[in-house]
């Protein structure tokens, strides 16, 4: 038999299948999520939820979404408040750098833009803070542009659907997923795609146990054809993430209590917190005291180590020990700048990270 005939016998002998895009536009319309509050809303919207949406999950970024379009309703808005202003209304939802840069680019699309958010490609993703696929994103999403999105949840499906072995993270396969996220774009109705695959890899296939039955991929997802599902991506080359300790000064003074804004931009940069100290210069509770006498001029009255707890960052872990010290002056001479003395109540509403958000959740309930 002929190669051409033999090659037209195994193509009938195939079920049809639709375009993957197509398919994916399809069940978004169906099956997706629609009215999610910065659907089809402007590109300032767009662009913000797609920030919030970095690292984090809609149900949590909905109501800080809502709050934040609320009190900044445009990139004017935004630029012409303080970067304290925009951090308070991020507070809680963690990688602070993202409304530090947030801010930054609103003012830069005041200076350079003319207060209008760029359309092009390029001209996104030169603004702080906007990666490859954010600015993809922002295209397809906003401006209907045919440009490929390539997140987390993206790399999974794809990862599955081509049985691509290796970590996602690493360069060669991160090309070889552009690659493909790039050739399976749609002709049209982009929006649509782009909402959908984000979709499908949120509520189908999902890191652990995956709705394969339900994914219109599953009849050519090489993965799930080859019983690889549950092996695939390949995780992350297992780091042990190295230990920081540090200890919280909680100094209060009837209900109000001492917070530090922390330096630059690293972690917890323009945040408000409670005095740190390495663990190591306080062997007792009388250091602890001495050590506040001295830096900060208080007299420590009371001293209570609470529960030692971890918070995980990207590149560490931190213990964290909080040693809450009833002092009974409030010295207004403190000899670093940027230190003031707040009400528990009122520092509950400023830019505060999240363990210090939990720890003055503690220290309130014990005024009550
Ligand atoms: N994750 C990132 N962008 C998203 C979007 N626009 N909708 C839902 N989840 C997302």
């Amino acid at each position: 038999m002929g190669k051409k005939v033999y090659a037209l016998i195994k193509s009938r002998n195939k079920p049809r299948l639709e375009l993957f895009s197509h398919r994916i536009i399809n069940w978004q319309q169906q099956h997706g999520r629609h009215g999610l509050p910065w659907q089809g809303a402007d590109v300032y919207r767009v662009w913000l939820s797609e920030i919030m949406l970095q690292q984090t999950q809609v149900v949590t970024v909905i109501p800080y979404f809502l709050r934040f379009v609320a009190r900044f309703p445009t990139i004017a808005d935004l630029a012409a408040d303080s970067e304290d202003s925009v951090l308070a209304h991020w507070s809680g939802l963690g990688y602070y750098s993202r409304a530090r840069n947030l801010h930054r680019t609103a003012q830069l699309i005041m200076q350079r833009h003319d207060g209008k958010f760029p359309q092009q490609f390029e001209d996104i993703l030169a603004l702080p803070g906007i990666g490859r696929s954010t600015a993809a994103a922002i295209s397809a999403l906003a401006f209907h542009e045919r440009c490929a999105i390539l997140d987390g949840n993206v790399k999974r499906v794809l990862a599955r659907y081509y049985a691509i072995e290796g970590y996602t993270g690493e360069k060669k396969i991160e090309a070889q997923l552009w690659q493909q996220a790039e050739a399976l774009l749609p002709k049209g109705d982009v929006a649509v795609y782009t909402q959908g695959l984000m979709d499908l890899g949120a509520m189908i296939c999902t890191r652990s146990k995956p709705q394969c039955p339900l994914c219109p991929l599953h009849a050519d997802c090489a993965a799930y054809q080859n019983e690889r599902v549950a092996q695939l991506p390949t995780p992350r080359p297992r780091k042990v993430l190295p230990e920081k300790h540090n200890t919280f000064l909680l100094l209060l003074n009837g209900s109000d209590i001492l917070l530090e804004k922390r330096p630059g931009n690293g972690i917890w940069g323009g945040l408000w917190c409670p005095p740190q100290v390495d663990p190591k210069l306080l062997k007792t509770v009388e250091d602890a005291d001495a050590y506040c006498f001295k830096h900060f001029g208080t007299e420590t009255i009371h001293t209570i180590a609470l529960s030692t707890f971890t918070h995980t960052f990207t590149h560490f872990k931190l213990h964290i020990t909080p040693l809450l010290l009833q002092v009974i002056n409030k010295p207004k001479q403190i000899q670093k700048p940027g230190s003031v003395w707040l009400n528990v109540d009122d520092a509950l509403q400023a830019a505060i990270p999240k363990p210090v958000r939990k720890l003055l959740q503690d220290v309130q309930a014990r005024l009550t």
